[in-house]
């Protein structure tokens, strides 16, 4: 039961560690808008290279990485773009890049046609399915939606309302996608931002992270050893801003420690650049490129309550907003399962409403846990505590309860196997609990989506092989499925009774 002290609320403020001194980023000329601090200095040296048709080049650029990345116009209005229905709309809500990727790669389909890759290599080539284009028959493409060897696009391509400017500036952008240098990807490194607690548990994570990506990758992947940025985040607020030092720097993608909600806001800012995240625990509503190891709150809550006969006339105990999100949602997997869903109620209601319930489900912080037990002490009502919620108040809960208290484990007791595994037994990440079980698993599964995402690995690549259906068998977890944004069934939450029986399983899936 140790194990749930380390998935605690954050620890008071430690030493946090330097940042290593890796380079800075050596190439930033075409950085999305919103982050292009560094326009002005990519036209002021444009010009003192070359003079003013370098200039006119780069504003080109500029210009159309506006409409590739944000349908928009530098100093202009945005562009207008006819959908599927008909109906025209800003082109600010279609850029390219939602389809065809930030790098122009192309997607897979999700349904009907796959946006194919556009950078200026691909078009120029002639496929199979059509001859090659040349500039007029991009544009008509993107503007007529009509294809080279006039066929008529699929009608999921908007159709782009663009000026000759416009054009010129997308085709300028186009072409250079190829030269472009990768975000966070360099000839020998790749960039991962390590988003850390403060204190012992970030210090343990972040050791058996590096020491995992040495041990499974000690010569790199495809040549490129992977950097490691750090950021502690001292206190919860400062979450979105430490992620968003970390994105400065330019990560491939960003691995995060933090917990719960704490974890949400970094993601979020994340998820804004499009970088993608390793998350340690589940966040209540993941971001479409927020994954994690484990399941968080709500998988815990809800498999909590789906252990009581009556789940749908449990009350969920919830304070603050983000406690209140938290129940929110946990109420609502529930009402999917039952005929009715649990009550989301306040510290103050609890004794009145409790009189009605089936269980009560609490996500209080510990003071007014204490309380909230207390009040419940003389009845019979089961008492449920998510162990990501304060697994480490248990014992102290069930105490003051006088009888025992159940909590939700996500954190599986078994490791994995093969390899990973063999390498986590001989590591010392094996001695430093559950952040060092976390730090190994998220280096072992870095260094397998390098792997997967191949040698061209893109922002895109890496989320494309978080999010597909392969296990990954990170050795200090059993295998698991990171598809649909959180952990995938493989991980299931076990119950304890703390102060009772010990250990439940999971229901069989
Ligand atoms: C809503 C998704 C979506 C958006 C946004 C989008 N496209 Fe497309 N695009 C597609 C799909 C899907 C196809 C494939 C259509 C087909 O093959 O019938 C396509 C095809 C194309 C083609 C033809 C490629 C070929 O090989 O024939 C070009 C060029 C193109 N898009 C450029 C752009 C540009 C430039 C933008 C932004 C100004 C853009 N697209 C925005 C979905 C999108």
């Amino acid at each position: 039961m140790h194990e749930l002290s380390a998935t605690a609320p954050l620890p008071p403020p430690g030493k946090a560690r330097p940042e290593p001194g890796l380079p800075a980023p050596r190439r930033h000329t075409l950085n999305p808008p919103g982050r292009c601090l560094l326009a002005p200095a990519l036209l002021a040296t444009a010009l003192l290279l070359t003079g003013a048709p370098a200039l006119a080049d780069a504003a080109a650029l500029l210009g159309g990485e506006a409409l590739f990345t944000s349908g928009t116009r530098l100093g202009g209005e945005a562009p207008r773009a006819t959908v599927a229905s008909g109906n025209t709309v800003s082109a600010s809500a279609l850029p390219c890049a939602t389809c065809h990727g930030a790098e122009g790669a192309g997607r897979a389909a999700e349904a009907g046609v796959a946006p194919p890759a556009i950078t200026w290599s691909a078009l120029s080539r002639a496929s199979a399915a059509r001859p090659a284009y040349d500039e007029p028959s991009a544009l008509r493409a993107v503007v007529q939606g009509i294809g080279a060897g006039g066929r008529a696009l699929d009608n999921v391509m908007p159709r782009y309302a663009l000026s000759i400017e416009d054009g010129r500036n997308l085709v300028a952008f186009l072409r250079a996608l190829d030269t472009r240098p990768l975000p966070g990807v360099e000839d020998s490194l790749v960039r991962i931002g390590l988003l850390l607690p403060p204190g012992r548990a970030g210090d343990a994570f972040a050791a058996a992270f590096e020491a995992a990506l040495a041990a499974a990758a000690p010569e790199g992947v495809f040549g490129r050893r992977p950097g490691v940025l750090r950021a502690t985040v001292a206190r919860p607020g400062d979450a979105r801003a430490a992620a968003e030092r970390l994105l400065a720097q330019s990560p491939l993608a960003i691995v995060s420690a933090l917990p719960g909600e704490v974890a949400a806001a970094a993601a979020g800012a994340a998820t804004a650049a499009r970088v993608p995240v390793l998350n340690a625990r589940a966040t209540a509503a993941p971001p479409p490129l927020s994954f994690a190891l484990l399941p968080g709150i709500v998988e815990e809550g809800a498999a909590l309550l789906g252990g009581l006969p009556e789940p749908g006339r449990a009350l969920v105990v919830a304070a603050s907003p983000d406690q209140r999100r938290l129940a929110d949602a946990i109420a609502a997997r529930i009402a999917q399962v039952s005929d009715d869903e649990p009550r989301v109620v306040s510290p103050a209601d609890l004794p009145v409403a409790a009189a009605e319930a089936s269980g009560v489900l609490l996500l209080l912080a510990p003071p007014a846990a204490l309380s909230a037990v207390q009040a419940l002490r003389n009845g019979p009502l089961p008492v449920l505590l998510p162990g990501a919620a304060g697994g480490a108040e248990a014992p102290d809960l069930a105490q003051a309860l006088g009888r025992p208290l159940r909590v939700g484990i996500g954190v599986p007791a078994g490791i994995g196997a093969g390899a990973p595994a063999e390498r986590f037994a001989a590591g010392p990440a094996r001695q430093s609990g559950l952040p060092g079980r976390l730090g190994h698993a998220a280096g072992e599964v870095v260094v397998e989506a390098l792997r997967r995402a191949g040698r061209d690995v893109t922002r895109d690549r890496i989320a494309a092989v978080l999010g597909a259906p392969e296990t990954f068998e990170p050795g200090s977890l059993p295998g698991l499925r990171l598809a649909g944004g959180a952990r995938a069934g493989s991980v299931a939450v076990w119950t304890a009774d703390i102060g009772g029986a010990g250990l439940i399983p999971p229901p069989a899936p």
